[in-house]
């Protein structure tokens, strides 16, 4: 252990636990990208849980099912904020504050901006959405991560990629690009509010992004 002080370094700092979340609209690359800063932070030695939602624990995987497939409107957009709040509810529980207790550096992708962006903004019921998510969020979930990456892309860019490659779960890319182009300005305001958030450049090669990505998280890890 003496003759190792950078991986001690590493092992200290892990004790405390971060929590990163990334986001961005669909084809952004943020899953790939959480990927490579799973893959790079344990290569420097850090314990790492790579999640996601909806889902991330048994239940929540459950509820993703329900939310993700099937017919679009059978959920009311009400029941729709519950369904991932219950969902994100059991991933913390189950999932996300038992790893931070053990010191690890918690990654999920998406968390409760999705929720503020993709349930807050979509569509106009006349009811203010937006601010039920906050209201469930301050209720029930009460915390934000440590660093949130914004991978951003322009809304067409996502589009193409993420129509390229759906499979079932056809819920949410299927809502075109204007919709798109909505929630990449909504997260680019939010990350101009929060100081938690970087916004990263989702255009370029994959490499050279994860080298940013890993860039802003070690400067919340120092
Ligand atoms: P995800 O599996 O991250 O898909 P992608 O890799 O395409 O981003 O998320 C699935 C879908 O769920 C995605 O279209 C966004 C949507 N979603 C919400 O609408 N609200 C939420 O709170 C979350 C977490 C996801």
């Amino acid at each position: 252990m003496p003759n190792r002080p950078h991986n001690m370094a590493a092992t200290d700092l892990t004790k405390a636990g971060l929590f990163i979340s990334f986001e961005g609209i669909d084809g952004s690359g943020k899953s790939t990208q959480a990927r490579l800063l799973a893959e790079a932070l344990r290569g420097l030695g850090h314990s790492v849980l790579l999640t996601r939602e909806p889902g991330g624990s048994p239940g929540a995987e459950d509820i993703r099912r329900l939310v993700l497939e099937g017919d679009p409107d059978r959920w009311s957009p009400e029941t729709e904020i519950l369904l991932f709040t219950a969902a994100r509810r059991d991933h913390l529980e189950k999932t996300i504050r038992p790893a931070i207790a053990r010191g690890e550096v918690v990654i999920t992708d998406r968390f409760a901006d999705s929720t503020r962006m993709y349930q807050g903004i979509r569509r106009g019921t006349g009811a203010d959405l937006r601010a039920m998510v906050d209201d469930l969020h301050s209720r029930m979930i009460g915390v934000e991560p440590d660093l949130t990456i914004l991978i951003d892309i322009d809304a067409e860019t996502g589009h193409s990629r993420a129509i390229a490659r759906a499979g079932s779960e056809l819920r949410f890319e299927d809502m075109g690009t204007a919709m798109q182009a909505r929630m990449r300005d909504g997260f680019l305001a939010l990350a101009a509010a929060h100081p938690r958030f970087a916004v990263i450049d989702g255009a370029g090669d994959p490499a050279a992004i994860a080298a940013d990505v890993l860039a802003a998280a070690m400067a919340k890890l120092a």
